[in-house]
């Protein structure tokens, strides 16, 4: 079977979605979508294997530290399940209204927030039960401090909160939607990275070969991303890659809602401040 991108995947072309888009377009629980573990098989396999390798990195006891900031977290808390065992202060951040609301709603267990429950359940199987889903969830309600209004493309993406250097940064997914370009890219890797402490440690991890995903009914565009190039752009802004793990996507796959060609999972440590 022949990939439905294999002919037309140069030919589609996306408009940059900058945050004026995000902003007024991004719809949440559209978004949330894709994170029904359980419902559909091969978008599950990218799920479980992202889950696996925050599992495996914090569980690994070597990012320790008081505090963690997520960057760009959207309406989402998959990413900081496995985290909020080793920290104990998390901020959640992002750059638009409603994804910091749907955030809160859930933190505070509103009705309507999504249901993370599979999510949490594969989560505390993968690290041996030693909780309830219950406990898990209380947890990170815990340990979840602030979610605030971030925007990579400052030099400060706290800006006007100064915050104190983290121990660890998380991002997934957030750079290569939010970047026009490599140079802004490289930009905003710089910004993030003002963040974070010398020596801590950064766990970036989204789509490779991919020019759009959909939202709902609304295409986004996305940065194309290919190994090389993150592995000179994080060296160059001071980082030094401890893991790089790619999950490849079947080309057989056809599924309309995204062209990425496979997921990447980076932990790298701030070496230098550049
Ligand atoms: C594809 S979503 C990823 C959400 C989540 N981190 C995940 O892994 O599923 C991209 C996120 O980047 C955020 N974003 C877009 N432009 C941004 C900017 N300039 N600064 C910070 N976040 C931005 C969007 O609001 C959105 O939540």
């Amino acid at each position: 079977m022949k990939s439905l991108y294999g002919d037309t995947k140069r030919s589609i072309m996306t408009e940059f979605t900058g945050g004026d888009v995000y902003q007024a377009e991004f719809d949440p629980k559209a978004f949330l979508e894709y994170f029904k573990l359980g419902e559909d098989t091969w978008r599950d396999d990218f799920l479980i294997f992202i889950l696996k390798q925050y599992c495996k990195t914090f569980a690994s006891g070597e990012l320790q530290g008081d505090t963690l900031i997520d960057i760009g977290s959207g309406p989402n808390i998959h990413q900081l399940l496995s985290a909020c065992e080793s920290f104990q202060e998390i901020i959640a951040s992002d750059y638009t209204d409603r994804n910091r609301q749907e955030l809160e709603q859930w933190l505070k267990n509103e009705p309507g927030a999504f249901d993370w429950t599979p999510v949490v359940k594969y989560v505390c199987e993968l690290e041996g039960d030693r909780q309830k889903k219950a406990e898990k969830e209380a947890k990170l309600r815990q340990a979840i401090k602030r979610v605030l209004k971030c925007d990579v493309h400052k030099s400060n993406p706290m800006d006007p909160l100064t915050l104190p250097p983290a121990d660890c940064l998380i991002s997934s997914l957030c750079l290569e939607a939010a970047c026009q370009d490599q140079n802004t890219y490289r930009m905003a890797l710089k910004n993030i990275s003002s963040l974070l402490k010398p020596g801590g440690h950064l766990v970036l991890s989204g789509d490779l070969g991919c020019s759009f995903f959909m939202v709902g009914p609304k295409r986004f565009s996305c940065l194309v991303l290919k190994e090389e190039f993150l592995r000179e752009a994080l060296n160059e802004t001071g980082f030094s890659i401890q893991e790089f793990e790619v999950l490849c996507r079947d080309e057989n796959i056809i599924d309309d809602s995204s062209d990425f060609s496979g997921m990447y999972f980076i932990l790298a440590r701030k070496e230098a401040a550049i």
